[in-house]
């Protein structure tokens, strides 16, 4: 399970041990601006940003992920616990995404009018933070489906019995982009890597889903005719507290930073437990897994790439500069 080597190779670059959360694979609240129909909390003081330095994690993740010089023999132990180990992922790849989408709702604000194309700088960000969205979809669902079955499905439905995607107060700010509509911009010529980035994410989301639930029906289907709950602030407070994110008036720079820490953590635990350590459970070919083996193995430089950007807006926390 582990990649650890005897003797650094010449110029390799020295990765840090793991400083997220208390322990390995343990887990940070997330802290970020309203959205949807989250609101900051009345009086909220936001919390003061972990430890982070853009350049150094762009460096370990480019060493981490293969698209650097080769990284030195890692100091972080495989996961006490398979459940430890997937709840991180579910959690910390939830939040990823929540950040991801954030940033993405940043560069389409910036556009001087929401008909305008964007540049080729907005178009790259867009099209490598969808891509990251993606690669967050497989790691979060990289948990057996009977683990997922027994462990994470159970917590959601404890927390509401319908629990839903659709209550992502943050996916509020893509829901336009990533359901293909109604973006004027989409169809032109310039935003075909967006619009392929987008196919991607409509296809791993329905892999994984098909793969952890066969039946393909979410909490929300199963409990709909019961009892109908559509996305509210009542919602938003359930969905966001789950996943441990606070809503307070926190800077894109922070929301970056926070975003830093966490895919360094992420590629500390790809680099030593693989994005499958306990294999993949078996699915019939369906159209669209070639983009999600294609995902599978760009997945290093879609997240290096993603904290290239990330570390554009970053700025560094105090106690790390
Ligand atoms: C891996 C992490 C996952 C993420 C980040 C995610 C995200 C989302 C989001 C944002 C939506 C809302 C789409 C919209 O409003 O247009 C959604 C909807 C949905 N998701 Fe997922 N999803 C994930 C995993 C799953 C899994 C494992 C299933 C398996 C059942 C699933 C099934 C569904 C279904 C059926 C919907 C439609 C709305 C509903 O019935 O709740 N998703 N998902």
């Amino acid at each position: 399970m582990s990649t650890l080597a005897p003797h650094p190779a010449p110029g390799a670059v020295r990765v840090g041990d793991w400083d997220f959360g208390d322990f390995p694979y343990g887990l940070e609240p997330l802290a970020l601006p309203p959205a949807g129909q989250a609101r900051a909390g009345a009086g909220h003081r936001p919390v003061a940003p972990a430890p982070c330095e853009p350049r150094r994690i762009c460096r370990e993740l480019r060493a981490l992920t293969g698209t650097g010089a080769a990284a030195a023999p890692l100091g972080v132990p495989p996961a006490h616990s398979y459940d430890q180990l997937f709840w991180f992922r579910w959690i910390t790849g939830h939040q990823v995404t929540f950040a991801l989408w954030r940033l993405m709702g940043r560069v389409l604000e910036e556009l001087p009018r929401p008909d305008a194309v964007p540049g080729p700088a907005a178009m790259a960000r867009l099209e490598c933070y969808t891509l990251g969205y993606c690669a967050m979809l497989l790691y979060s669902g990289s948990c057996p489906r009977d683990l997922y079955q027994s462990l994470i499905r159970p917590a959601m439905f404890l927390q509401h019995r319908g629990f839903s995607g659709t209550w992502a107060p943050d996916f509020a700010q893509v829901r336009g982009l990533m359901r293909g509509r109604p973006l004027p911009w989409l169809p032109d010529g310039r935003a075909a890597g967006v619009r392929a980035a987008v196919e991607v994410q409509q296809a791993i989301h329905d892999s994984v889903a098909a793969r952890l639930v066969p039946n393909g029906r979410s909490l929300l289907q199963q409990s709909v005719t019961e009892s109908p709950v559509r996305p509210s602030e009542r919602t938003a407070v359930l969905y966001d507290n789950f996943f441990m994110t606070l809503r307070g008036p926190v800077p894109d720079a922070d929301v970056a930073a926070q975003l830093l820490r966490r895919l360094r953590a992420v590629g500390l635990d790809l680099a030593v437990n693989g994005l499958y350590p306990l294999g993949r459970d078996d699915e019939p070919e369906e159209e669209g897994s070639g983009l999600v083996a294609d995902c599978e193995r760009r997945l290093g430089p879609v997240l290096a790439t993603a904290a290239a950007h990330a570390a554009d807006l970053a700025r560094p926390t105090a106690s790390a500069a």
